[in-house]
């Protein structure tokens, strides 16, 4: 008889203890009440191929992937979904029955669905998009606005030829603008973003002047701290805003779902669990 295996997950980096995937997912567990297991596996990159070899015999169903993982994911990947490869990272892995992972990015699925959720009367269609910065994370907001139909980007970087590396990649609607313009563009977007690490704990803060239409919608993907100068400003404006923790809970969900069977919600009990 065949003995039917508790499924397991992880989250590997290296370093990785400050991951807080593992309370993201052992929150949904118990609250769903599955029988699995999410755990943090520190594993340097000369060993991620072989690991990939090894988990799924030892019974793991899938897997998130952080620094120095991401990239090196997408190449050992058997299959890998469109909005990964555009993006150029992977986070979410998953086993397959005949060998081999699939390679997703939930970044910017995660980004979208935080939106919607904290504010559910934004209109992606209803004007362009101001977006700072050309890291990583850019890359990951960019797929994911223009995936939802937001018609235009406007796209600001303090070093500009990254920020024109990107908008070749993306198409036409990215427009690139020079950082020292950013306070003028955000009269004419609906939607502004921070992917910069300015306003983070430790960091200078993002110097920009907010002259926007009532409506505008500001959201920043730094969450420490939670209400960044950013957002401050925006709330003095009376703005809508959305901060950036929703974002590293939403983009969890999709693979929980793929590893363990059950849609969990991202809920105020889980920013609590994250944030202690
Ligand atoms: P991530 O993957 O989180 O996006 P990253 O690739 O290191 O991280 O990108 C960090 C972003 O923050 C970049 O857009 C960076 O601008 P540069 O490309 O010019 O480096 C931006 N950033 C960091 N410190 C900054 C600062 N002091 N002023 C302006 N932009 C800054």
């Amino acid at each position: 008889m065949k003995n039917p295996r508790i499924p397991l997950a992880a989250v590997i980096g290296w370093p990785i203890a400050h991951s807080k995937s593992p309370r993201i997912h052992g929150y949904w567990l118990s609250q769903l009440g599955i029988a699995g297991h999410y755990v943090p596996l520190g594993i340097p990159a000369d060993d991620f191929a072989d690991a990939m070899v090894q988990l799924p015999k030892l019974g793991f169903v899938g897997a998130n992937v952080t620094i120095p993982h991401k990239e090196q994911a997408l190449e050992l990947a058997t299959e890998v979904t469109e909005r990964a490869q555009m993006i150029g990272a992977a986070n979410t892995l998953t086993f397959l029955p005949e060998g081999g992972f699939l390679a997703d990015n939930t970044d910017g699925i995660g980004f979208i669905n935080n939106l919607r959720q904290k504010a559910p009367d934004w209109q992606p269609n209803a004007g362009a998009a101001l977006v700072l910065g050309a890291g990583g994370a850019s890359r990951a907001v960019l797929w994911s606005l223009l995936d939802a139909g937001v018609p235009q980007i406007l796209l600001a970087n303090r070093t500009k030829a990254r920020a024109e590396q990107l908008s070749n990649e993306f198409g036409n609607k990215i427009s690139v603008i020079d950082w020292s313009d950013i306070s003028e563009a955000t009269k004419q977007v609906s939607t502004i973003v921070n992917t910069t690490s300015l306003g983070m704990d430790g960091q200078p803060p993002l110097n920009i002047t907010l002259t926007c239409a009532a409506g505008t919608l500001v959201t920043d993907l730094v969450y420490a701290p939670m209400i960044t100068p950013l957002l401050q400003q925006a709330i003095d404006k009376g703005l809508p805003t959305v901060d950036g923790l929703g974002m590293l809970l939403h983009q969890a969900a999709p693979g929980f779902q793929s590893w363990f069977g059950s849609c969990p919600t991202v809920d105020d009990a889980l920013r609590q669990v994250v944030l202690a």
